[in-house]
């Protein structure tokens, strides 16, 4: 073997933080497909890599999530003094039954199709209010002046957050991702965790005691007065969850954004017939999430021993990683070319939204944000040509796949 060949042999097949991999996972996900469809990471987690078998994990309940005790296990007994780490136990999507149950019930009524059609013309004006502002500079960032203003605020609205505590969220530095990569947090990385959790904490408390006096129409609302109830959820689970929807609600969203106009400027056949075709624009956003998914992976831990994995057996109370951007784009579940763009694909099931009980709750959301913002831009600003669709700054970040910038003009 030459050398060049022995250094591909010996690199690990999965390393996610390498920015090469961060640039295009892609190939990686292939080999790891062909080679080692479950993978024993160098971190000792399994890595999964096939659709058939990520899509069977999120809906079986021998894995679940077993939060507290898998971090204790990856960065000791102590790891849940950390306030990040003690905030993140209670998510919902952190918790196994009975508890997520409890906890999803109380918000799913939100997020229910009927009440996101509802949002549609809020979110119209939103698009066009910053395309208004935009428009006359001839040029932006389609990340930071367009894509991250819209789910900001859709969310904002949703927990009732006045606009004038809003300037200090638009300005958000967006970098709370790492924690959910499967490379462990350095100790600097938890200070700076456990300070933004601490200010958020702040500020929430402080919106709690607003919609305590005066009650709207919003989620804060509504938690608020079930944590009241004192029976339907704990003070920490409320403060804990109000940042989870905070949080899940709006990075995604831009990604989802971003990566879509990405692709779609990178294939300017797709590009064309969907301003020919305006109405392919919902199978558009499926395609989107298929083809470069805002989030990669979500975790699991086995339950009971597995031992109908591929060739592995996996006893109790390991990690499973479940690679939801390589799940998309196995030949097995999209045997036509699933490298290539396709808006016009049939029968596109992403797997971007998770799968089971876990389902995101804002899937129904983030499709019509992103379809009414793509659409939108594409209406009014037909001219507009990427500054550099070849090589585009990606955020250091795994799980969450995204852009930094994306520099337009038109
Ligand atoms: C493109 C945008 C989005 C993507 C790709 C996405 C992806 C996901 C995924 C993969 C999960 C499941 C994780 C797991 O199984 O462990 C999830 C759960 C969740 N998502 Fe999203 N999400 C997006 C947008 C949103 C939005 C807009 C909201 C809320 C406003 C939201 C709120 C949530 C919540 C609360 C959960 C936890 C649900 C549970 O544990 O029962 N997401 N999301």
């Amino acid at each position: 073997m030459n050398e060049p060949a022995q250094a591909a042999a010996a690199a690990p097949l999965f390393n996610p933080l390498a920015p090469e991999f961060i640039k295009n996972p892609y190939p990686h996900y292939d080999e790891l497909r062909r080679r080692d469809p479950v993978h024993l990471t160098t971190h000792g987690m399994y890595l999964v890599s096939r659709h058939a078998d990520v899509s069977g994990i999120l809906r079986d309940k021998r894995f679940g999530k077993d939060f507290v005790e898998r971090s204790s296990r990856r960065y000791g007994p102590k790891i849940m003094d950390e306030p990040m780490f003690r905030s993140m136990s209670h998510w919902m999507l952190q918790q196994d039954p009975p508890d997520h149950t409890r906890l999803r019930g109380l918000v799913v009524k939100a997020f229910t199709a009927r009440r996101v059609e509802d949002m549609r013309p809020r979110i119209q004006e939103v698009v066009d209010q910053t395309l208004d502002r935009v428009i006359p500079r001839g040029k932006m960032d389609l990340i930071e002046d367009f894509a991250f203003r819209l789910p900001v605020t859709i969310i904002c609205d949703m927990l009732g957050i006045p606009e004038e505590h809003r300037e200090t969220f638009y300005a958000g530095t967006r970098d709370s991702g790492r924690v959910l990569d499967p490379v462990p947090l350095s100790p600097a990385e938890i200070a700076q965790g456990n300070a933004a959790n601490m200010m958020a904490q702040m500020y929430f408390k402080q919106l709690f005691e607003l919609r305590r006096k005066q009650p709207g129409d919003d989620l804060t609302t509504q938690l608020v007065q079930a944590e009241e109830d004192g029976t339907k959820l704990s003070n920490e689970e409320l403060t804990a969850n109000i940042i989870l929807l905070f949080g899940a609600g709006h990075e995604t969203t831009v990604n989802l954004i971003g990566n879509g106009l990405l692709a779609l400027y990178r294939n300017p056949d797709q590009l064309a017939l969907l301003k020919a075709r305006p109405e392919l624009i919902g199978n558009a956003i499926e395609e989107f999430l298929r083809y470069d998914s805002s989030v990669q992976m979500t975790g699991r831990v086995t339950l009971e021993d597995i031992d109908d994995l591929g060739d592995r057996k996996i006893p109790k109370g390991e990690t499973v990683l479940c690679l939801l951007g390589s799940a998309n784009r196995d030949p097995a579940a999209y045997p036509d070319r699933p490298d290539r763009l396709d808006i016009t694909r049939p029968n596109i099931r992403p797997l971007s939204f998770g799968g089971g009980i876990h389902f995101c709750l804002g899937a129904q959301l983030a499709r019509i944000e992103a379809e009414i913002a793509i659409s939108t831009l594409l209406r009014r600003l037909p001219e507009l040509r990427l500054d550099d669709a070849e090589d585009p700054q990606w955020r250091p970040t795994f799980v969450l796949r995204g852009l930094k910038h994306l520099p337009a003009s038109w």
